[in-house]
């Protein structure tokens, strides 16, 4: 008993008791909501700058969908801490002492923002905190706008690992038996690819995007170039009896004797010069050219040349997209020593192996061309009638036709040198091969010591993809408003820690902060939870309340008589009031 009632005077004390505190549970949580507000700008922020350029396909989710996560979590925190904000402020204004209509017009701005609107200037922190929370609702949209997809090239440097023979290995072409040449199943493969334009695939992981680098592969390089030059005149050209170049040729329908217009061809040959000899392309072109920019008008030149060209190491400059291979360039690396010069001389049943003769042997088929001029019958000086016969004895149309400069047919006739062209044909036919010989098991026996058909390539890759893009802009936007609404915020919960227990603006409070009757056994500093503990159970109804006015004079003496007016009351107490009825108070 004695505990009981200790115990009852014990909760009276601390519940009525004014304790202002700084500990009070909704303040703090109204201003940690503030600072998770801020946080899920900063948020924002780190996923703008993270996604930045990087690739749309490394984002299973986009950044647009964490952006908005974000904003809605910093507006429905800001929201909160305003929710809490407002009746903390009017408190604190109240018990500063205001007029009735400044709390009013507090109370008013604080609740809605066309309220807030209506008091304009005067709507003070409370009306610019609610109007700023509601414009916070376009914070979203910035932020969508401050990321988009854009396409973007990057390039990158990387390494290449891939196998790749830097050199044919001996005997890779066939045989020659008896100065006969017996194609190997592996360059007649080759051949054909190459013919058919087949890809080259390449022995390495599929770049992503397009790699450039230079591998080391089989080729050939120039070992010794001669060559001789007959100088022609405008007189030689309309003169059937005129020469030039190491042979004439005859037209039996023409019945005219003509000159080299032009020559091409590659031919498999051997040279025996110390230490061993080696095989070599013998690349040999002649060229007519006539009226050239270079020899000037009325004037031009044959040329003949003879190039041998010897089997090397060279490197190429590769695009690859994916594992597929076209060559851009090629430089020299070294000559090879694994190819040997094979003598028409051995004895029939003699076998000598090959190494790129079949290549250029095939290679040949598609450059030979030998081509003549003819001198038209009726033709005079002056008169430019001439007669090419490309068909000649062994000629080529084709590879005339394709050599053939047209773009300067205005000059007279003249040739595209096409030394590169059915060198670079040749490299890739021998590049081709090394591709094809690069997973032969023997293949470090049949090359030079030192080689290796592991390569580490240094390059580079440009890839092509759709990156996200981040503008900032849009982003400061936001968080300027943000920053704007918290601190319009902020300032409503100053003075929190001198308020009791920190009241909403809840009715019952209301009731007990104004005194009403209906609350008047409820200890005044109890609050809301005082008075649902203490009266939880009155039924209050709110309609016309007849109540006893108090001491007014009548005829002279005091009188007391019933007055009504609208209000809440026990509902007892309360009538619904009619139409049109009239309050006295
Ligand atoms: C790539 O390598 C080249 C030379 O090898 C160098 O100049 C360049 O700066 C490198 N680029 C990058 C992005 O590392
Ligand atoms: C270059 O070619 C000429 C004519 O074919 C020949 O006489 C000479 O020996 C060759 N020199 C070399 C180094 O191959
Ligand atoms: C070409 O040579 C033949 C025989 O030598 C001669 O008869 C003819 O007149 C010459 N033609 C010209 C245009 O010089
Ligand atoms: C023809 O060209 C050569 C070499 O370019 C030059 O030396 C010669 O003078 C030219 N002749 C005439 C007639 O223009
Ligand atoms: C071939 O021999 C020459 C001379 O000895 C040497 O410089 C070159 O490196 C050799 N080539 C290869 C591919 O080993
Ligand atoms: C080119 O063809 C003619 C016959 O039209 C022939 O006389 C000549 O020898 C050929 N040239 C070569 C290098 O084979």
């Amino acid at each position: 008993m004695r505990l009981s009632v200790l115990g009852s005077i014990f909760d009276r004390q601390s519940e009525q008791a004014w304790n202002p505190s700084v500990l009070s549970i909704r303040p703090l949580l109204g201003l940690l909501a503030l600072v998770v507000s801020i946080a899920c700008m900063l948020v924002s922020l780190a996923i703008l700058l993270a996604s930045d350029n990087q690739p749309v396909t490394e984002w299973t989710i986009q950044p647009t969908v964490y952006l908005a996560i974000a904003s809605a979590l910093a507006n429905t925190a800001l929201g909160f801490a305003r929710y809490h904000a407002i009746p903390l402020a009017w408190w604190y204004s109240v018990s500063k002492g205001n007029s009735i209509r400044d709390l009013e017009r507090q109370w008013e701005a604080g609740h809605s923002v066309v309220l807030a609107l209506r008091h304009n200037v005067r709507m003070g922190f409370s009306g610019f905190a609610t109007l700023l929370v509601a414009i916070m609702i376009i914070d979203g949209p910035l932020l969508q706008r401050a990321t988009s997809v854009r396409f973007a090239t990057e390039t990158a440097n990387i390494t290449i690992a891939l196998r790749l023979a830097p050199e044919l290995p001996s005997g890779f072409g066939g045989n020659v038996i008896n100065s006969g040449l017996w194609p190997s199943a592996a360059a007649i493969q080759v051949s054909n690819d190459w013919k058919m334009r087949a890809p080259i695939v390449l022995d390495m992981a599929p770049c992503n995007g397009i790699c450039r680098a230079a591998v080391r592969a089989p080729g050939v390089t120039r070992s010794n170039c001669t060559s001789r030059i007959w100088p022609i005149t405008d007189e030689m050209i309309y003169d059937p009896n005129a020469t030039w170049g190491n042979w004439r040729t005859y037209d039996p329908s023409l019945q005219k004797l003509g000159n080299p217009l032009l020559f091409t061809s590659v031919e498999d040959r051997n040279h025996y010069l110390p230490p061993g000899g080696s095989e070599l392309a013998q690349l040999t072109i002649g060229l007519f050219g006539f009226n050239s920019p270079d020899t000037g008008p009325a004037n031009g030149t044959y040329v003949n040349t003879v190039c041998d060209y010897i089997p090397a190491v060279l490197e190429y400059a590769l695009v690859i997209a994916g594992n597929q291979a076209t060559i851009e360039s090629s430089r020299t690396v070294e000559p090879t020593n694994n190819t040997l010069a094979y003598s028409n001389r051995l004895p029939r049943e003699h076998i000598q192996p090959t190494t790129m003769g079949a290549l250029t042997a095939y290679m040949g088929l598609f450059v030979t061309a030998n081509a003549s001029l003819y001198i038209h019958s009726n033709s005079l000086a002056g008169e430019e009638q001439w007669t090419i016969d490309p068909s000649g004895m062994s000629g080529n149309a084709a590879t005339v036709g394709k050599y053939l400069d047209y773009t300067k047919t205005a000059y007279g006739i003249l040739f595209v040198d096409p030394t590169s062209d059915i060198i670079s044909s040749l490299n890739e036919l021998l590049f081709r091969g090394g591709v094809a010989a690069t997973g032969w098991a023997n293949i470090t026996d049949l090359t030079d010591e030192g080689l290796s058909v592991e390569q580490v390539l240094h390059g580079n890759q440009t890839t092509t993809q759709n990156v996200y893009r981040s503008d900032l802009r849009w982003f400061a936007g936001a968080a300027v408003l943000e920053i704007l609404a918290v601190m319009f915020v902020l300032p409503l919960f100053f003075g929190w820690w001198t308020l009791g227990n920190a009241p909403l603006l809840s009715p019952m409070e209301l009731g007990l902060a104004f005194d009403a009757p209906c609350l008047k056994e409820v200890n005044s500093a109890t609050g809301s939870s005082g008075v649902v503990q203490k009266v939880g159970d009155v039924h209050l109804k709110y309609g016309a309340i007849h109540t006893m006015n108090g001491p007014g004079i009548e005829d002279g003496r005091e009188s007391e008589r019933m007055v009504c007016r609208l209000g809440i009351a026990e509902s007892q107490n309360v009538q619904k009031p009619t139409r049109g009825q009239h309050f006295e108070v």
